[in-house]
């Protein structure tokens, strides 16, 4: 195991990845940004130098931080955010953790404007499951893309006029690249060129393991390889039983690892990310199938001639593989390399009702779990208020305490009425145990009890449920929320405060604490 040290300048600036330029906020001028490739065990520090004039603050998705739990990267939970023209470290251990994850800010909607990369931790050789499965490995990054700035979105989001209508993608990006049709921007004079889609390169007759990132602020995708089946054997970190598909939907926040063949004819291929439409609001001048290439030396330059499985005959057409209810890859026909038997006997059980509306004041709709929209601008982040046991939590903070190590925690996301949403849990990788369409019912849903799928991120389908198990076992603050980017400003959002007596103890690194001892400044609220 090495101390891998990474710095990184945040820095507003512009650019073009689908032709047209834009405002963004980058690490090292890089988009996406740099990557954190380490081997399990490493112990990874980022110094992170903020020159914006407004706070940032960084979150490792995937990462279970434990015993680093004051650098999970949320304000209000557990940091307060780095002020604008400082530094900040953040340090994390890597032992129980392999596979492909993936970084971004937790502060405000940063991430939107370009605040992502990748984090891949490698298995050493000597125990990687997959070590003679694939001979190179590539990262497909896949994202929506939009081409104005975040603020003047959400601003607009947040107004009584949107009616909650969420913002809708201008593109989408393959590995920070796009194409997009100049013809089509609006407003007309935004600065357009024309741009290149992403190539893989590939040599014939070998297995690539294909990393998969949806970094998306809100489309899910239907990744596909023209020609070509994918063997998937990862998901958000979890090796899986390979299990062979033609296409994967992936959801914002949601990691897969696919070995690609290249045993087809000597020529290049289109990938394919479909957005998910259907669970989208319509957009007026948005292209949903966001193309990239695979290219086989020799095949020469020219653009790929394939077609896809599905041919939409009008540019409503979704593909039927996606279309029907916006849910994850087959639940129940994926397991873990490595099986581990369902989580019981549950002690804590949440039944969590998402809910969307206005509170009849300023009209403005807003996201609901089990009526509470959270309020994430507390000044002094859960972690420090923890630290004094006789604190106490506004409604609007959402905390769950939970206080006993080993008992089982059973969230039911109760979505009967709504579009689908990615939920993601920091801290833990939980069990997906059901997913479905209507209500769950307790002793009636079917359930998947045999060596259940173990992940981070797991869609609640349209109109549907999913149920999820964890065990209390990390102490720390750890959000749950929808990885839809606006629905975490509009409140889709809440907190386990997890072995609180435990956590105290433990204490809080100087610098962190430092953080929080400047006064609330505006914005946020004093607590
Ligand atoms: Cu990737 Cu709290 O999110």
């Amino acid at each position: 195991p090495r101390n891998r040290i990474f710095f990184w300048k945040v820095t507003y600036s512009t650019l073009a990845p689908d032709g047209v330029t834009r405002p963004v906020i980058l690490v090292n001028e890089k988009y996406p940004g740099p990557k954190i490739e380490v081997n399990r065990g490493d112990y990874v520090t980022v110094v992170v130098e903020n020159a914006l004039d407004v706070p940032t603050s960084f979150h490792w998705h995937g990462m279970t931080m434990r015993d680093d739990p004051w650098y999970d990267g949320v304000p209000g939970m557990n940091q307060c955010p780095i002020p604008a023209g400082t530094n900040f470290t953040y340090a994390f251990g890597t032992d129980n953790i392999v596979g492909t994850h993936w970084w971004h800010a937790h502060f405000e909607n940063q991430y939107i404007d370009g605040l992502v990369g990748v984090i891949t931790i490698r298995e050493p050789p000597a125990t990687d499951p997959f070590l003679h499965a694939y001979d190179e490995e590539r990262n497909v990054i896949l994202t929506d893309w939009y081409h104005q700035a975040t603020g003047p979105l959400l601003q607009k989001y947040m107004s009584p006029a949107s009616r909650g209508m969420e913002p809708v993608p201008n593109s989408g990006l393959i590995n920070g690249k796009g194409s997009f049709n100049c013809s089509n921007v609006i407003p007309a004079d935004l600065p357009c060129a024309p741009s290149e889609r992403a190539v893989i390169h590939v040599l014939a007759n070998r297995r690539y393991r294909l990393r998969i990132i949806n970094t998306s602020a809100a489309a899910p995708f239907l990744f596909s390889v023209d020609g070509h089946q994918l063997l998937v054997i990862e998901a958000d970190g979890t090796y899986l039983n390979p299990y062979l598909v033609d296409s994967i939907p992936i959801n914002s926040g949601q990691r897969y690892s696919a070995i690609l063949v290249t045993n087809q004819d000597v020529a290049n291929y289109w990938m394919r990310a479909e957005m998910g439409t259907e669970c989208m609001p319509p957009g007026t001048n948005l292209d949903p199938v966001v193309l990239g290439e695979i290219r086989y030396q020799g095949a020469g330059i020219a653009p790929p001639t394939s077609v896809g499985r599905f041919v939409p005959t009008s540019p409503k057409d979704v593909n039927p593989a996606f279309s029907a209810a916006c849910q994850d890859l087959d639940l129940f026909a994926l397991h873990p390399l490595k099986p581990e038997p369902i989580l019981e006997p549950i002690s804590n059980n949440y039944d969590i009702k998402i809910s969307f509306k206005t509170d009849g004041q300023d009209h403005i709709v807003r996201g609901y779990l089990n009526d509470i929209t959270f309020d994430g601008n507390p000044w002094n982040p859960t972690i420090v208020q923890n630290l004094n046991d006789a604190a106490e939590y506004s409604v609007q903070e959402h905390v769950m305490r939970l206080d006993r190590r080993g008992a089982v925690v059973q969230i039911i996301l109760d979505n009967s009425r709504g579009g689908e949403h990615p939920f993601h849990l920091h801290g833990h990788t939980f069990q997906v145990v059901a997913q479905g369409l209507g209500v769950y019912e307790e002793g009636k849903t079917p359930i998947n009890t045999i060596n259940p799928l173990r992940r981070d991120t797991a869609t609640v389908p349209k109109h549907g449920f999913t149920v999820i198990r964890f065990k209390v076992d990390n102490p720390g603050v750890w959000a749950l929320h929808c990885h839809i980017e606006w629905h975490v400003t509009t409140g889709l959002v809440m907190q386990f405060l997890e072995l609180p007596d435990e956590l105290r103890a433990m204490g809080i690194p100087k610098h962190v604490a430092k953080l929080c001892e400047t006064p609330a400044p505006a914005g946020f609220k004093a607590n």
